[in-house]
């Protein structure tokens, strides 16, 4: 089209009210939610960029293939839809249903790991890091030295470092690596795109010392986005061409379908090798499901099969982008301290820059989340210290690297006057911003602790 506007490429057929708050009424919300808006009510919220998982509008196509959902235990019309679709996309001879990511990422993880195994990433995600350290195995992180400065450009700041890989192997012996980790788009490290180049070069390593390689693929179509358009030989190559690609490169994948299969639940696990798939499988059956559901009801399975399809339409990827983009754009442009460039599914926000005041021991994205809540009824999640945080042996804080707060943008979900609202928000959270304080935790548990926590305000 020869017009500059990007239009939501949709229309919409079914709509879900939004409870209009005031301030009065947040205030007291978010403190009975003790200040952590994980433990908000959805009415609470106005606007919700909690996560982009699982939080996606289906297509009308969607909606009918949950008509005819097969769900039959055995053998299910749903489940051969869907492994037909992930076989083609990944050409991984082993497919196996999960219930969402993380099930895949246990199974997996639990096989691969265990006491003295090492696990790298470019970034686990909490939840992968999660399920690698309950196996009593070690997770570490390497991306590119570029992807901790939130203010520095660079097209694929979700990149591996490429030698601190072939080190680490080296230092802890190749045996005793239970995998490598690529995460596409990168999204603790702020939804920031692996290009192919890297991917080879993670494979090279791999094959040179015989490790296992493993794609983390949720949001893979919008990672094949940032390669078509920032990759120069990728130029003329379709996204799900690219897709296949990369696919092509690791050994296997592990997907939560709540982000880029377009779902509300589900996900998968796809394995090359016949051994380890037969091994996973069994654990499949023990706590999943059977082979052909494991966990998923056939009417998911035919979503799953319908948005996988969908993600890569090249329209709708251009809004995608184009859209979160736009919020981060105008934010940069009110002088907002965000991770640049732009990711794919969320805009990062750097609450340490916006609020030098306060010490990281005092958790500044914590505040800036219930700032945003308070102001504007905005829900967002800290991804920083209360996320990532450890302590030593004296109970001392270990900072992540970064003090990021996420705002997510759900798929088809919000129109363009939602996100000028949400610009609106941001005005008011500059107009104060140097009054605002800490925070301290009153309560937490010992893994992921972000969704549970209590928090005091100082
Ligand atoms: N890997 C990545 C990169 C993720 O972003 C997530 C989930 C998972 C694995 C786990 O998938 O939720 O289906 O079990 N991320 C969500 C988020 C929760 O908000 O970013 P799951």
């Amino acid at each position: 089209m020869n017009y500059k506007t990007i239009f939501e490429p949709f229309r919409i057929k079914s709509i879900e009210p939004i409870t209009i708050t005031t301030e009065d009424q947040r205030n007291s919300y978010l403190e009975k939610a003790y200040y952590n808006p994980f433990l908000l009510d959805s009415d609470q919220v106005m606007i919700d960029l909690l996560t982009d998982s699982g939080t996606s509008a289906m297509s009308a196509n969607q909606w009918a293939g949950m008509m005819i959902g097969d769900e039959s235990y055995a053998g299910a019309k749903s489940w051969n839809h869907m492994h037909s679709v992930i076989k083609d996309l990944t050409g991984y001879h082993h497919i196996l249903p999960t219930h969402q990511g993380r099930a895949a990422e246990r199974i997996l993880y639990t096989l691969l790991g265990g006491n003295g195994k090492t696990f790298i990433s470019n970034t686990h995600f909490d939840t992968t890091r999660a399920n690698i350290e309950y196996t009593g195995a070690e997770a570490i992180d390497i991306p590119i030295p570029e992807a901790t400065h939130p203010q520095e450009i660079h097209p694929f700041k979700g990149n591996m470092d490429i030698e601190k890989l072939e080190e680490i192997i080296k230092e802890k012996k190749p045996e005793n690596i239970g995998c490598v980790i690529l995460t596409v788009t990168n999204n603790s490290g702020g939804g920031q795109p692996v290009s192919m180049k890297n991917a080879k070069d993670v494979r090279s390593i791999c094959k040179k010392y015989n490790v296992n390689f493993f794609l983390d693929c949720c949001r893979i179509a919008e990672n094949s986005y940032f390669i078509k358009h920032r990759e120069k030989e990728y130029e003329s190559k379709t996204y799900k061409e690219i897709a296949q690609e990369m696919f092509s490169l690791a050994d296997g994948a592990v997907m939560s379908a709540k982000k880029d299969g377009l779902v509300n639940m589900g996900g998968f696990l796809a394995i090359e090798d016949e051994k380890l798939s037969e091994k996973c499988s069994n654990l499949l059956i023990i706590t999943e499901g059977f082979t052909t559901y494991g966990g998923l009801s056939g009417r998911d399975m035919e979503a799953i099969a319908i948005g996988l399809k969908e993600i890569f339409e090249p329209d709708y990827l251009l809004y995608r982008i184009v859209s979160t983009a736009y919020l981060g754009e105008n934010l940069h442009k009110m002088g907002v301290p965000l991770m640049l460039p732009i990711g794919g599914h969320a805009v990062y926000i750097d609450s340490k820059e916006l609020y030098p005041q306060i010490p990281v021991e005092q958790y500044p994205g914590q505040a800036l989340v219930c700032e945003l809540y308070l102001k504007g009824g905005v829900r967002a999640v800290e991804i920083g210290s209360v996320m990532f945080g450890k302590y030593s042996e004296k109970n001392k804080l270990i900072p992540a690297s970064m003090e990021l707060v996420r705002l997510a943008i759900p798929r088809r979900v919000y129109t363009q006057s939602h996100i000028e609202y949400v610009i609106e928000v941001f005005e008011k959270i500059l107009e104060d911003k140097d009054k605002v304080r800490g925070m301290e935790i009153t309560f937490e548990t010992l893994f992921l602790r972000h969704f549970t926590a209590h928090f005091k305000r100082l």
